[in-house]
């Protein structure tokens, strides 16, 4: 496979479409940004959107999450039922800017024919949901842990995650520029100070406490890290940036500096 063929991930993270403390609201402003800059990029696109507002509170009242398995088939159809109508709003607006979407459920991830897709210039597009796992149960799946299940399916260039915040912050609420997976140049990435409530852990230990510390059904700012120093090590670029500029998402589509953070490999 030539390099041209590598994959630009761009997860729409439910904290930049929805408003995360306001259930089933959209942030209109964030998804024209994101479609509109989305409309202009050459590569190869597979987006992921997240839950925000509409899947989590939903999951929340059924007490589904990504960390134990449910047989509320109640609280799943209504789950999903909620991200459906989210995918809905979120696929109009790509669709309206030109971009031919193909949306799957994410249990579908691995028997899904991308090659194929790509050859009709089709763009991928999947999200947070809720899955059945033979003989186990439902649980939730979120958009971060899906980009994992992708990358070892499909050779990824560039993760690019939208959130709210311009991107991981310090202690201070500053945006953090470079995360390294070793030390030497940055925060090392177990250094990185997790906010949660009025406590501030860091990445090593907040990993150990994901199920504890979770603010939603799956994992919040930890798991994405978590991801994401998965992915760096495999030699993935890995942006965080907000979806508040069109301008800087072109730039972090297109491999310039940008306003956010980078976790170096
Ligand atoms: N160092 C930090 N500690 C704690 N929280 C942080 C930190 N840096 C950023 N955040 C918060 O984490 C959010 C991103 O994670 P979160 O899971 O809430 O959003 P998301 O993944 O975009 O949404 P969804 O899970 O619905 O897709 C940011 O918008 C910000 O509020
Ligand atoms: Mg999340």
């Amino acid at each position: 496979m030539v390099a041209d063929d590598m994959l630009t991930v761009v997860k729409l993270g439910g904290s930049s479409i929805t408003f995360k403390e306001r259930s089933f609201s959209f942030d209109e402003a964030a998804i024209d940004n994101i479609s509109s800059a989305l409309s202009d990029f050459g590569g190869r696109l597979f987006i992921v959107h997240g839950g925000g507002s509409w899947g989590h509170p939903v999951a929340a009242a059924y007490g589904l999450n990504s960390f134990s398995y449910s047989k509320n088939a109640r609280g799943a159809s209504l789950t999903r039922l909620a991200m459906l109508e989210l995918s809905k709003k979120v696929q109009r607006s790509l669709i309206d800017h030109g971009i031919g979407v193909f949306f799957f459920p994410p249990q579908h991830l691995e028997s899904m024919d991308l090659e194929g897709l790509y050859q009709t210039r089709a763009v991928p597009l999947t999200y947070g949901d809720v899955i059945y796992e033979t003989g186990r149960g439902y649980r939730v799946i979120g958009g971060d842990e899906i980009i994992s299940r992708l990358a070892a399916l499909q050779r990824i260039k560039r993760v690019i995650f939208i959130m709210r915040t311009a991107g991981i912050m310090d202690a201070t609420g500053n945006i953090i520029d470079t995360i390294s997976l070793k030390t030497g140049g940055g925060i090392q990435i177990d250094n990185v100070p997790i906010m949660n409530g009025g406590t501030t852990y860091t990445f090593k230990q907040a990993k150990d406490e994901m199920q504890t510390l979770s603010p939603d059904a799956t994992g919040g700012i930890t798991y994405k890290l978590l991801v994401a120093e998965r992915l760096a090590s495999k030699g993935v670029e890995v942006l965080f940036l907000s979806s508040g500029s069109r301008d800087n998402l072109v730039k972090a589509l297109n491999g310039m500096k940008f306003q956010g953070t980078t976790v170096m490999g």
